[in-house]
């Protein structure tokens, strides 16, 4: 969804998003569009469709736990991808969509035009909102053909493109229930036109709500014309009211991503089985195998395989990497050529040069590993510093902490540890040293030596 079409044509529109309804279905503490599906709140999805027009302003209707929202939105923009700044206004009164905008009529009247969007409605793109500007009209209703209309305002067409009116579900005969082109909620109204027709609403039975659908027919009888622009995926327009629609919409989402990602030149070998966030970018060639999971701001190269079974957050990979069946990894840096795993953990502040290696059952915590060094098998490396062409034996433990603090190990390049070393932090070992297996190592090593530090093996006669 990273649609990044450049519409001039909303240079003098604001976009309203409706997010003041109760949200009642969804049995929540949570207001509705602070609920996630793919990786971000529902109204985040909404935000980022609307910043993509680049309109002139954009203003979301907040009512149930206002202040809540409020925070969360200004808190979590910029994580969101939202740099264009956002207004907010409180419904005093909510009694439906249309007191939505008529409390946002301050907001309206800075405007030529005003777009409406639903902030429960995520799976609406940039490009189709775009479509609705080149219908001319004093209102352009966004509708789609769905295979179950019920529950949704149902489109009453005059012939061609233009709409009549619009009619509830609470209000449909059997004639209206038959019709299977539904208004998505998305309007594109000339701003006079709908500040003209709201103060004329009424309220409707039963639950005496103002309808914005109903300015549709006081923007015509005032002499406006009203056009449906008619959406070819009528998935887009699903709104999220329940739990259950909220699985489906991950579902969708996610689907969404994994077809992107694909369209773009990855291969995703399991796509039932693969979580990616919407956030992520991934490079040409690059296999994803199954149970994968990749979350956050990662980003990964070119020409890599990833899985099965690894789970990635926040990452910066290069090219040509390998990351290999059930790893972890967060918040760290891997350069070109790198291959970690099976079973490896990455854990945040980790930087890996070019051709490092770190394999099976090793785990990393805020170490820097240098070109072609590799930490192959059953090791704890935190804090440490490692340079080039390290090759760090099985078994070997960094011992950072010492119950208060946490400490460095600096290894130079080419230093050789054998197995099963400890290294005593604070602990530097000069370059091209090599530290014997089964040594614990508490004091530096220059350059060149040759450090042992364990008890010679005696060998006794038994009797037996
Ligand atoms: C609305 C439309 C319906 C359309 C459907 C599409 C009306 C009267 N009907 O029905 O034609 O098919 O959306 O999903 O608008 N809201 C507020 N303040 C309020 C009440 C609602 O901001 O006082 C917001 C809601 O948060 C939501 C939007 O307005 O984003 C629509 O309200 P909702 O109650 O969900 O209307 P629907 O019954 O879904
Ligand atoms: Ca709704």
């Amino acid at each position: 969804m990273a649609d990044t079409t450049k519409n001039t044509d909303f240079s003098e529109t604001g976009v309203l998003i409706l997010a003041a309804g109760l949200g009642t279905r969804m049995k929540s503490e949570l207001p509705k569009v602070l609920h996630n599906a793919g990786g971000r709140p529902l109204v985040a999805h909404v935000l980022r469709a609307a910043q993509a027009l680049s309109p002139s302003g954009i203003c979301v209707v907040l009512g149930h736990k206002a202040q809540l929202v409020r925070e969360n939105i200004s808190a979590n923009a910029s994580g969101w991808g939202i740099t264009a700044s956002l207004e907010t206004i409180e419904q005093q009164n909510l009694t439906g969509s249309g007191t939505a905008a008529t409390e946002a009529s301050g907001f309206i009247k800075k405007f030529k035009r005003v777009l409406i969007l639903c902030g429960d409605a995520p799976f609406i793109r940039t490009a189709t909102l775009a479509a609705m500007a080149s219908s001319k009209a004093e209102a352009v209703v966004l509708t789609a053909m769905v295979p179950d209309p019920h529950g949704y305002g149902r489109i009453v067409r005059s012939g061609g493109d233009n709409v009549a009116r619009i009619v509830e579900q609470s209000s449909t005969t059997p004639e209206i229930n038959a019709i299977k082109e539904i208004n998505s909620g998305i309007y594109l109204f000339d701003s006079a036109a709908l500040l003209k027709a709201l103060p004329l609403l009424r309220p409707n039975p039963p639950k005496n709500e103002y309808y914005l659908t109903d300015a549709i027919e006081y923007i015509r009888a005032a002499g406006g014309a009203v056009k449906a622009s008619l959406a070819g995926d009528y998935t887009e327009m699903l709104g999220i009211n329940s739990r259950k629609q909220l699985a489906q919409a991950e579902k969708l989402l996610r689907l969404r991503k994994l077809e992107e990602l694909m369209d773009s030149g990855v291969t995703i070998t399991d796509p039932d089985t693969t979580y990616i966030d919407d956030s992520v970018s991934i490079g040409q060639d690059t296999v994803i195998y199954p149970g994968t999971h990749i979350y956050g701001n990662t980003v990964i190269g070119a020409n890599c395989a990833v899985g099965p079974n690894a789970f990635l957050k926040d990452m910066r990979i290069a090219d040509n990497c390998e990351i290999l069946l059930g790893s972890h990894l967060a918040e760290s840096i891997i350069a070109e050529y790198c291959v970690i795993g099976p079973y490896a953990r990455i854990r945040p502040k980790c930087e890996l040069a070019q051709k490092a290696k770190v394999g099976n059952f090793s785990e990393l915590k805020a170490a820097k590993v240098g070109k072609g060094s590799k930490v192959p098998h059953l090791s704890y490396v935190g804090d440490a510093e490692l340079g080039a062409a390290v090759n760090v034996g099985a078994g070997t433990i960094t011992c950072n902490y010492d119950g208060v603090h946490k400490h460095r190990t600096v290894l130079g390049d080419g230093v050789f540890v054998g197995s099963n070393v400890n290294l005593v932090a604070p602990v530097t070992v000069g370059n091209n040293a090599k530290l014997g297996a089964g040594s614990t190592i508490t004091d530096d090593v220059p350059a060149g030596a040759l450090a042992i530090a364990r008890a010679r093996q005696i060998v006794k006669e038994r009797k037996s």
